[in-house]
């Protein structure tokens, strides 16, 4: 079978700086891949790639099992890729409904009921400012946005950076219910190892823009000496 993504020998970076060399990953349609790594090591550079945010030098990007290397980040938002950035991408002067509005695109206005199933905050909130939402908050938004979209593959950066143990566990909560009632396939990159364990199958651990660990998240959750020594953490308890 085909895979949803498919990164073959991928060499990437921004002009002449290179961060990732010779990255090789998988993800089934449906599936769930988590993707851990200290700060720096290039997770966001990674996802980046994939969604034809960084410069390639060398190997492939595949979608089903085209090759979209070349393809310009609206081609890939087009063809079902959604990527929710490390930097929730918000527009703050905006109210909630107007910046779901804005991830519309050319489906009804009566979609916007789903972001705010998945998310009852955002609907108590919907004519408030993104200024004036909390962090958990604007990251729903950020989160609600793209999947207007209709992706079918989800690219989450750090979704739980900065925020309250409560949010996060609403948050992996709307993550799990959308990828077992969606089918959109999520690659999670998370600093919160557990939680990005606990969530996907299979785990990815990138060092230095190089790929040195890949395996079934819950063998990879008792290696603590792996990711003491990559991650920095004693790990999942
Ligand atoms: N726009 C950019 N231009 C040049 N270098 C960058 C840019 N963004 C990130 N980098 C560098 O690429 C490396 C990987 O960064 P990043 O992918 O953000 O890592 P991570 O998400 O794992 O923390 C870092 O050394 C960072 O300084
Ligand atoms: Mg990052």
């Amino acid at each position: 079978m085909t895979d949803l993504l498919h990164i073959d020998h991928l060499t990437a970076g921004y002009g002449s700086i290179q961060v990732l060399h010779g990255v090789n990953l998988s993800l089934a349609s449906g599936g769930r891949l988590a993707l851990i790594g200290r700060n720096g090591v290039g997770k966001t550079t990674l996802l980046k790639a994939v969604m034809g945010l960084a410069d390639v030098k060398a190997g492939e990007v595949r979608l089903d099992g085209q090759d979209i290397t070349t393809w310009s980040a609206r081609e890939r938002a087009h063809a079902g890729i959604g990527y929710v950035p490390q930097t929730r991408d918000i527009f703050p002067s905006l109210t909630v409904e107007e910046n779901l509005l804005a991830g519309l695109k050319d489906r009804p206005r009566s979609a916007l009921d789903e972001a705010y199933a998945l998310f009852p905050r955002l609907a108590e909130r919907r004519q408030n400012g993104g200024q004036q939402l909390s962090g958990g908050e604007q990251q729903m938004l950020s989160v609600a946005r793209t999947l207007l979209g209709k992706p079918r593959l989800l690219l989450l950066d750090e979704p739980l950076e900065g925020l309250a143990p409560i949010i996060c566990i609403e948050l992996m909560r709307a993550f799990e219910h959308l990828a077992l009632n969606t089918g959109v396939a999520v690659l999670l990159v998370e600093q919160k190892v557990d939680d990005a364990l606990r969530f996907a199958p299979r785990a990815v651990v990138l060092e230095r823009g190089e790929v040195v660990h890949e395996s079934e998240s819950v063998a990879l959750s008792q290696r603590k000496d792996l990711l003491e020594r990559y991650v920095g953490v004693a790990g999942a308890h």
